[in-house]
């Protein structure tokens, strides 16, 4: 009989890290882990950390603190609750978290997690040898951790990521990502479909396609020729009973011809594209390294909104970079008025150690930035407002994801990514339903369900 062992497990930052996480849940089952939604004696806590800012930082050292005090009642009872710390500020910082926080037992960046069951048992050597646990991998092994993870279970509820790029090559001047998750790295096209059909297999129905950089996708094709993420979406759209394609995060660099035609001939990849921009000024995308100019990034929407002229746009912005001028944020926001988002995330830059941003020596006062944060999301939430308003009256699909917090309530997702609140049998939770759209506020929209069916492309 295998003895069960509770296993809780935090996720900060990116969707990659969810990914991630849940990949670190499916390996840990077999070893008799099962998930616990409290670190209350847990026998293992991993918290899958994010380094991008300063504050996902800060807020590592904290929980750790926090999490003390459970690790100590567990070792009144004679247990030992094993921390861990994965993730990116495990990969940037390595040694120095469990030198600054002693109570920290094992430290692993992202292309580690394959390794885990033999990492655990590392640990309980060290332990049983000198009374605490010590593990150390931050390497970046020459193997595909991609090859030893089992296939992924995960509690889906009709939707799935599957990650099929890691790392990147762009060296953005305030980016931690290619320190941290290496350089590009893709799958092979027949580990991502075989990937997409089991997830399929097991009710999903919406699967969004994984990368730091996913628009530099160049993995292996059926072909072994090279493809890129045009005909990897092409090839996508075949799996059958797959009905909602999505993919993030793109790069305006690498906006290639066949990407253009994907959207334009594959019904079921959802109008909505996450194009980060980071600032409207040429200047500062300039001195960001971004590689593009605005004239550039406004040329790729007006070109995309072409072919699919229903398409929702997203973007991240960082506003605050350094030598950011009045004008060069007011160019941001003239970019924000002309292009019009459905959704963005906007960042104060933070300064991150090792990147060459940070060596520049006109930083932005932090005053100058927290007002300009505030003009720039005030702005972004109009925009956000005026399209979720825009759809009261019309039908769309709704994928059920949820429940809500009204009885008989669902939650889920519209193709353009808005949550939809609607009275449903819970029965229907995964499915694909048609929807009138009654209401919507900057958040939300609110909705009467007109059928059940909807149209089946795949
Ligand atoms: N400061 C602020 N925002 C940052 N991002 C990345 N690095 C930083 C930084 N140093 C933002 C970018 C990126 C998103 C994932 O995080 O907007 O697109
Ligand atoms: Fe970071 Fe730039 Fe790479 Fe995106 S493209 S992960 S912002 S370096």
């Amino acid at each position: 009989m295998s003895i069960i062992k509770k296993l809780f497990v935090k996720t900060y930052g990116c969707q990659m890290n969810m990914y991630d996480s849940d990949r670190m849940i499916d390996l840990l089952k077999p070893l008799g882990y099962q998930l616990s939604d409290t670190p209350e004696n847990a026998d293992m806590i991993i918290l899958n950390t994010c380094h991008i800012r300063e504050k996902a930082e800060h807020k590592l050292y904290s929980d750790i603190g926090r999490l003390e005090p459970y690790k100590e009642a567990k070792a009144a009872k004679g247990e030992y609750m094993i921390l861990a710390v994965a993730g990116c500020v495990a990969q940037a910082e390595g040694e120095e978290i469990s030198r600054r926080k002693p109570v920290v037992d094992m430290v692993f960046g992202p292309q580690s997690y394959h390794k885990l069951p033999e990492m655990i048992a590392q640990a309980h050597r060290t332990l049983s040898k000198n009374g605490k646990p010590s593990v150390l991998d931050v390497d970046f092994p020459t193997e595909s951790k991609f090859d030893s993870l089992p296939a992924p279970n995960p509690d889906h509820k009709g939707s799935a990521f599957l990650s099929v790029q890691e790392g990147c090559d762009k060296f953005c001047t305030f980016c931690v990502v290619p320190y941290t998750r290496g350089s590009e790295f893709s799958r092979p096209v027949a580990d991502i479909l075989k990937e997409a059909k089991h997830l399929v297999s097991i009710g999903v129905k919406e699967i969004t396609l994984l990368g730091q950089n996913v628009t530099a996708y160049h993995g292996v094709g059926l072909d072994d020729k090279e493809w890129s993420m045009g005909r990897l979406l092409f090839a996508m759209a075949e799996v059958p009973g797959l009905e909602r394609i999505r993919y993030t995060t793109s790069h305006p660099q690498d906006m290639h011809k066949e990407l253009y035609t994907a959207h334009k001939d594959i019904p079921h990849l959802m109008p909505y594209f996450h194009l980060p921009v980071q600032s409207g000024s040429d200047k500062i995308l300039k001195a960001m390294n971004r590689k593009h100019t605005a004239a550039e990034y406004r040329d790729i929407i007006y070109k995309l909104r072409e072919i699919r002229p229903d398409i929702a746009l997203s973007s991240d912005f960082i506003v605050g970079f350094p030598d950011e001028t009045d004008q060069d944020f007011e160019d941001t926001l003239q970019l924000v008025r002309d292009i019009k988002y459905v959704q963005a995330y906007s960042f104060k830059y933070s300064m991150r150690p090792g990147t060459p941003a940070a060596l520049i020596h006109s930083q932005v006062n932090e005053d100058i930035k927290d007002n300009r944060l505030q003009i720039l999301q005030e702005l972004l939430r109009e925009q956000q407002l005026e399209f979720n308003i825009s759809m009261v009256g019309k039908q769309t699909t709704v994928l059920l994801e949820k429940e809500g917090r009204h009885p008989g309530q669902l939650i889920g997702k519209s193709p353009f990514l808005q949550s939809v609140y609607l009275e449903a049998p819970k029965r229907l939770l995964g499915q694909i339903v048609t929807v009138e759209i009654e209401g919507g506020t900057q958040n939300s929209l609110a909705g009467k369900m007109v059928t059940q069916e909807h149209i089946h492309y795949a």
